[in-house]
């Protein structure tokens, strides 16, 4: 199979921060479901060619609604207990793409990731093997122990992860093997496992956006129903 891009949307949490009964990702914000914003920013992108959505356990047939209009959704597949198992999960169903291929991995609970984020993990993939988004901290940023700082790293160095983080499929499933082959193995995203697993493998950090924030808790779907209803910048 020729080398493709696949973006992977992973809905398999269930919202517990945001308690709203069901997984946040099933939320309409702007009159439509957070997972259908996340979905759709990939399908329109043109650099890529296929989409793959996994979803909780239990919500398969509604995500399988809202992934139907999508043209470029290959599949919907079950997640697991952990963001991690989840991203096994999809790494499965790419078993018979070539190890050269991209695979963008997306929280789907960052409904408004624009082109220009997507542009930027896509063109850095061509010089590196994993690409991670960030955005600078306005706040100061500690290290605490046992409730006192422990050390204060400068602002300046400090970045907050969004999604989508991209890959070549080889090396992920190289960091995964080794990552699963570990007992000692926790939960973290997939630049934490390249980087813990395959140290050698530099993380290329790309330029984030404020507007691609992660809906987590109550409030946020407040800003993100503004921001899903106010016209694009
Ligand atoms: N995710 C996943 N599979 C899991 C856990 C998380 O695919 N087992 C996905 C979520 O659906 C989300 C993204 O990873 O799009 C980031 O996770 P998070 O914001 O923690 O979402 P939830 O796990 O659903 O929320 P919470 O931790 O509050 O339960
Ligand atoms: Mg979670």
């Amino acid at each position: 199979m020729a080398a493709r891009t696949v973006a992977v949307v992973l809905a398999g949490g269930l919202g517990e921060r945001m308690g709203a009964g069901r997984p946040k990702q099933l939320i309409e914000v702007g009159g439509r479901p957070i997972l259908a914003h996340a979905v759709a920013a990939f399908d329109a992108h043109p650099g890529i060619d296929e989409v793959l959505v996994v979803m909780a356990a239990g919500h398969l047939r509604e995500a399988g609604v809202i992934a139907a209009p999508f043209r470029s959704v290959t599949g919907v597949v079950e997640g697991g207990a952990t963001r991690t198992a989840s991203t096994v999960a999809a790494l499965r169903v790419l078993e018979q793409h070539p190890g050269d291929a991209r695979v963008l991995f997306h929280d789907a609970a960052r409904p408004f990731v624009e082109a220009p984020v997507i542009d930027r993990v896509l063109a850095a993939l061509d010089g590196h093997d994993a690409v991670a988004v960030g955005v600078p901290s306005p706040d100061t940023i500690v290290v605490v122990e046992d409730g006192v700082v422990a050390s204060m790293p400068p602002r300046e160095t400090m970045s907050r992860f969004q999604t989508p983080q991209g890959f070549r499929l080889g090396t992920l499933r190289k960091a995964y093997e080794l990552a699963l082959a570990d007992p000692a193995l926790r939960a973290t995203d997939d630049c934490g496992i390249v980087h813990r697993y395959l140290p050698d493998v530099p993380i290329r950090v790309v330029e984030g956006s404020e507007r691609n924030l992660k809906v987590t808790q109550p409030l946020d779907a407040v800003v993100a129903e503004h921001l899903a209803t106010e016209d694009p910048p």
